[in-house]
């Protein structure tokens, strides 16, 4: 194995805390901590540092500063690709993308706490500025992967000529990328209505008054079916079609995610999705997110198997001439 330029080891090294940051905003969530410095941002209940600190207040207070030392990790590293890498390499514009991204999703965050988005709030508004929330993050995540990947020697991508794979596995990643958002509000639901008992979870779900995000939190897992299914086919095919080391060793990853993810949403069900399983479910959800993108990325840096030219190398049979 080649050793990684100091550049590669930073971008992964950024990729790993980001995660880190995400998870723990997915506990804020999950333990009502969201208000935990009031609606105000920057500052914590109106002060720098905040005095005298509840549990709730702490533990906000923890996301606002990891994720505010996110930012400008993001920054050195766009500033250093541009130092680092020529004109027209990827990991210039993967770099560019992730410190946009980064500025995108402290904005929704921000947002959140402002219009007081958070804790025991069940209104629409808030569904809709989760589904951003989520889909900005697996953005971030999409390309801060594609950086380090690139940094580390990954080729670049070429869409042209590539065919009904290309465009399956474009399917997979919006696939997805519903799937992660149909999770955001089933998240929602059990935040706000826990149930005590799978049978009262149930028919919660199912009575006719039953919240908007109760109703839809019935959709994930059969959105998590098909997409699993899907993803399985597309998997297999990318690594029939192109079968090169990586993309082979991606595809059978993303297949074993994909059992261990589904078997993580079972059990979210069956033990009604206590916060530690919420945080492991998430932490799969990203890390499946993130091979599938490698996977793309891989499988869509080279072009189709073609089909063996019997005359490579010959003397044309009228011209004489020899193809290369
Ligand atoms: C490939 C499959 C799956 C993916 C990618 C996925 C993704 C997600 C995501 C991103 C969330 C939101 C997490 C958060 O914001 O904290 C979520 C939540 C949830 N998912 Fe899934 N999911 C999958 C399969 C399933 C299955 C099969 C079930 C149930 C049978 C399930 C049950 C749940 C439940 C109950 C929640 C809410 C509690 C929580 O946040 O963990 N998931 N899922």
């Amino acid at each position: 194995m080649t050793k990684l330029s100091r550049y590669a080891t930073f971008s992964w090294g950024v990729l790993l805390y980001t995660i880190f940051v995400i998870l723990w905003g997915a506990f804020v969530r999950a333990t009502h901590s969201g208000a935990g410095c009031g609606s105000h941002w920057p500052l914590c209940n109106g002060e720098v540092i905040p005095q005298a600190p509840q549990i709730e207040t702490i533990i906000e207070f923890t996301h606002r500063l990891s994720s505010g030392l996110a930012l400008p990790m993001v920054l050195v590293m766009a500033v250093w690709a541009y130092r680092a890498f020529p004109k027209g390499h990827p990991v210039r514009g993967g770099a560019m993308a992730s410190l946009f991204l980064m500025v995108t999703e402290a904005i929704i965050g921000a947002g959140l706490v402002l219009f007081e988005l958070v804790a025991y709030n069940s209104s629409v508004a808030r569904a809709y500025w989760m589904i951003a929330h989520l889909s900005n993050t697996f953005l971030l995540l999409a390309a801060l992967t594609l950086t380090a990947w690139w940094a580390s020697g990954g080729p670049a991508v070429r869409l042209k000529g590539q065919g009904r794979l290309g465009a399956l596995l474009g399917g997979g990643v919006l696939c997805l990328m519903l799937l992660g958002a149909s999770g955001a509000i089933a998240a929602l639901g059990d935040t706000l209505f826990p149930a005590t008992s799978l049978a009262e979870g149930l028919q919660q779900d199912f009575a006719p008054t039953a919240h908007l995000f109760l109703r839809l939190r019935l959709f994930h897992p059969a959105i998590a079916v098909g997409t699993a299914l899907y993803l399985v086919i597309v998997a297999a095919l990318a690594s029939a079609g192109r079968p090169t080391g990586p993309t082979r060793s991606l595809a059978q990853v993303l297949v074993g995610l994909i059992l261990l993810q589904m078997s993580a949403g079972l059990l979210n069900v069956a033990l009604l999705a206590p916060v530690w399983l919420q945080i492991v479910h998430l932490l799969l959800a990203d890390l499946l997110w993130m091979v599938l993108i490698l996977l793309t990325a891989s499988t869509l840096s080279h072009t189709p198997v073609q089909a063996q030219d019997p005359f490579e190398g010959q003397p044309l049979p009228v011209l004489g001439l020899v193809k290369e």
